[in-house]
């Protein structure tokens, strides 16, 4: 068999090469079919929204081929990492997470263990995985998913490692199936990929290029989830705003975002948004529909010009803040929150002081912090780095402390009111409780009846921590 490894600079290429959109090319025939019979399988995801959703349609696979799901690693035949690669903690995990399946074959030989994912689409991975993990069944990329039958099989047949890792543009396949992991909520990808090469980032390596779904194909899916009782549709890209350039047909992201809210879904929201591309034309349409929920992930990175040219991303301290108030000023109660890397090469005291800056005037609804992390073939990893991991450690904790602090100062002005929470299960922290997310996307335990699970009751807040709130159904 053919064995096909990721290439960087295959992966680098932008052609002007129309995206093929192909619906013929997951094949499941009647050998296929039964592979997984009798057997179990159980799936770890990592990373985005993009991966929960990929997990998704290799559950729907894998059913397919008649494995079963179960709910733990430990008792399944086949073992199915679906991986990370956006820092490089994450690689540390999925190592570790191997270790563990070794072991675990040591009593069940049987077991077959697949790797997929932005971390086999690493070069460095897959020749770790080839020259160390050998007993590693499948190896296979993020445009490789509709061939997992036939690695799978052939894995089987020829007791060897299969790797089908494509570095490629990528195309859009349609006729993948799904098994939605929740009954109320779900991700539509509106589209793939992503071009805007931001210089610390691996996903345009890891993904592709920016691959835009026809409308109807969205829409068809988002009238399938309406009719199947589904409350809440994510649209799902890494530039969501940037949705259509890559299309003959003139439609943008606005256009969609009111077209999918026109439907009679009761929630909308829509993930992620570069504050480059973000139009007036989209903050309309969110401040129009009272189903496109006031919540946006709007992800700063740094607040130093410096740091955001050296980062490539295209809009200055200034051009944010003006979104950002614009986005606060035309949509009522929005909620906005943020991604920030700190320690990027060349990132001085006084570059962190102007990220604390916006930190204070936006006052984020929430914040993702992260310290920055060289990724492989990234032109930032070739960039001098000379501020000690110490001193980057304590930027974070600095910045991490605000951020908390507008937390829970925002969840306290939550205080006595009413507001609307999709019922999505038990609560974790207790199950005599319900728990769900508000129209802002906060997190609430909620004393109500299990009838609402499924439902948009109105919620009156009674305690505000900082990660969540608690509440009790205001009848
Ligand atoms: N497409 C989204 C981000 C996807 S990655 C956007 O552009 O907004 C999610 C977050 O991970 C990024 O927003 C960034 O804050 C962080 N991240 C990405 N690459 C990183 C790196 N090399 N080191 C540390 N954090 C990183
Ligand atoms: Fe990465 Fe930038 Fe693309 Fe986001 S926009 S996925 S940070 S390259
Ligand atoms: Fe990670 Fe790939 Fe998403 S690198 S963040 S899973 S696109």
């Amino acid at each position: 068999m053919e064995i096909e490894r990721p290439s960087y600079l295959k992966a680098k290429r932008r052609t002007k090469e129309e995206v093929k959109v192909i619906t013929d090319s997951y094949i499941m025939n009647n050998k296929l079919s039964k592979i997984g019979l009798g057997k179990t399988y159980f799936i770890v995801t990592y990373g985005c929204q993009a991966n929960v959703r990929d997990s998704e349609t290799i559950a729907a696979i894998l059913e397919d081929m008649s494995f079963k799901p179960i709910d733990s690693m430990e008792k399944a035949d086949l073992i199915l990492l679906n991986t990370c690669a956006i820092r490089e903690n994450a690689h540390n995990k999925v190592f570790g997470m191997l270790g563990r399946i070794k072991h675990l074959r040591e009593t069940n030989p049987n077991i077959i263990t697949a790797i997929g994912g932005c971390m086999t689409q690493e070069v460095s991975v897959v020749d770790e995985l080839e020259k160390k993990e050998k007993w590693v069944d499948v190896v296979f990329g993020t445009h490789n998913i509709q061939n997992l039958p036939k690695l799978i099989s052939d894995a089987i047949d020829k007791k060897e490692q299969i790797v089908e890792v494509y570095s490629r543009e990528g195309e859009i396949i349609e006729n993948l199936p799904v098994k939605r992991s929740n009954k109320y909520k779900a991700f539509v990808n509106i589209m793939y990929g992503c071009d805007k090469f931001c210089t610390y980032c691996i996903v345009p390596y890891t993904r592709g290029k920016q691959r835009s779904r026809r409308v109807e194909d969205i829409m068809k899916e988002v009238n399938e989830l309406i009719n199947s009782g589904y409350k809440e549709v994510t649209l799902v890209g890494q530039n969501v705003n940037a949705y259509g350039k890559d299309l003959n047909e003139s439609i943008d992201f606005g256009s969609l975002l009111e077209l999918v809210a026109k439907t009679n879904i009761e929630r909308v929201r829509f993930v992620t948004s570069h504050p480059w591309d973000f139009s007036d034309k989209m903050i309309d349409v969110i401040a129009k529909y009272d189903n496109v929920m006031p919540y946006i992930h709007l992800p700063l990175q740094s607040g130093s010009n410096k740091i955001l040219k050296l980062m490539g991303r295209r809009y200055t301290k200034d051009s944010y803040l003006e979104l950002f108030n614009n986005i606060k000023s035309k949509v009522k109660n929005a909620s906005i929150t943020t991604d920030i890397i700190v320690g990027f090469p060349g990132e001085t005291e006084e570059d962190f002081e102007e990220t604390l800056d916006v930190v204070r005037k936006c006052k984020y609804d929430g914040a993702y912090t992260f310290i920055y992390s060289p990724r492989e073939n990234t032109p930032a990893a070739s960039m001098k780095d000379d501020t000690p991991l110490k001193v980057k450690e304590e930027r974070l904790s600095r910045l991490n402390e605000e951020v908390n602090k507008y937390y829970k100062e925002n969840n306290e002005k939550l205080l006595g009111k009413t507001v609307p929470v999709l019922i999505e299960g038990d609560s974790d922290k207790n199950k005599n409780l319900c728990a769900g997310y508000t129209d802002t996307m906060k997190l609430v335990n909620v004393k109500c009846p299990k009838s609402c699970i499924g439902k948009i009751i109105n919620v009156k807040i009674t305690d505000a921590k900082t990660w969540s709130l608690d509440g009790e159904i205001d009848e």
